[in-house]
């Protein structure tokens, strides 16, 4: 079990940001990805079909024998990992936005989080808002649009730049001092923001913090890959390949990427 990869799934390329940090913190695990971009964005659906899209991802990373599976979606995560928690004899790694160090650190007691409709309605979001943000005005935006934008390999256009503008406005209207990415197709647009607001409010993303719990939990089950050796990174889509090659391109890592029907 403990030479099998990590597999990852997201609701299409976002969670390649995920993905990123994992391989960088754990240089010697395989890992399978899976970008379900057929039935992407996945933060306008229904909990129902969030709900049978992480099934569905589930069992095929486990049918390839993976031996954690590390849900890079923050929609997935929050409207179905207690589900899949409770139904797979597997540990999962989940990514939510991080309201807590943006809420523990705000001197301007005003915080921005840009997320899905489907994270921002989500049960699990509100008990974790509602429980460290107390006193803090929180600017939550639903960012429609920007995922099917960053499918399509459309991030360095004027399309993104308005829409972000439309998005950010307020948050700096506001005066919030961090903005959180409470989905994993985000971090792909950092620079973009960063033109937008400026250098003195933080940005503030949950991959470092996913990839350090995917670390911990390998460890407790005494899972970590003993073969100190180049590992195998195999990234799976199931539409066209071409936005995983282009946000792939600067990678140092030794992948495949195929398209695969699922
Ligand atoms: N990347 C996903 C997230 O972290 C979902 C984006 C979407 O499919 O709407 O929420």
């Amino acid at each position: 079990m403990k030479k099998q990869a990590i597999g990852v799934f997201d609701s299409g390329v976002g969670g390649v940001s995920i993905w990123k940090e994992i391989t960088t913190l754990l240089p010697f695990e395989d890992t399978i990805y899976l970008a379900d971009s057929k039935n992407a964005p996945y933060g306008q659906k229904s909990k129902k079909k969030i709900l049978e899209f992480s099934i569905k991802n589930t069992e095929l990373l486990i049918d390839k024998g993976c031996k954690i599976i590390v849900v890079a979606c923050n929609t997935a995560t929050t409207n179905a990992i207690s589900f899949l928690r409770q139904n797979y004899d597997i540990p999962f790694i989940g990514i939510e936005p991080a309201i807590k160090p943006a809420a523990l650190q705000t001197t301007t007691n005003a915080i921005g989080i840009l997320a899905t409709k489907g994270t921002l309605s989500s049960e699990l979001f509100h008990a974790t808002s509602k429980k460290f943000t107390k006193g803090i005005r929180v600017i939550e935006q639903i960012g429609e649009g920007l995922v099917p934008l960053i499918e399509a390999g459309k991030i360095d256009t004027p399309e993104m730049t308005s829409l972000l503008k439309k998005y950010l406005d307020p948050m700096l209207v506001a005066n919030v001092d961090a903005i959180v990415l409470g989905c994993s197709h985000y971090p792909f647009l950092i620079p973009h923001i960063k033109k937008i607001i400026g250098s003195n409010i933080r940005i503030i993303d949950s991959g470092e913090a996913v990839a350090k719990q995917t670390k911990t939990v390998l460890e407790q089950h005494d899972l970590l890959n003993p073969l100190k050796i180049v590992p195998r990174h195999l990234l799976y889509s199931n539409t066209s390949v071409a936005t995983l090659n282009l946000l792939l391109n600067s990678s140092k890592e030794v992948y495949k990427i195929q398209k695969l029907d699922f």
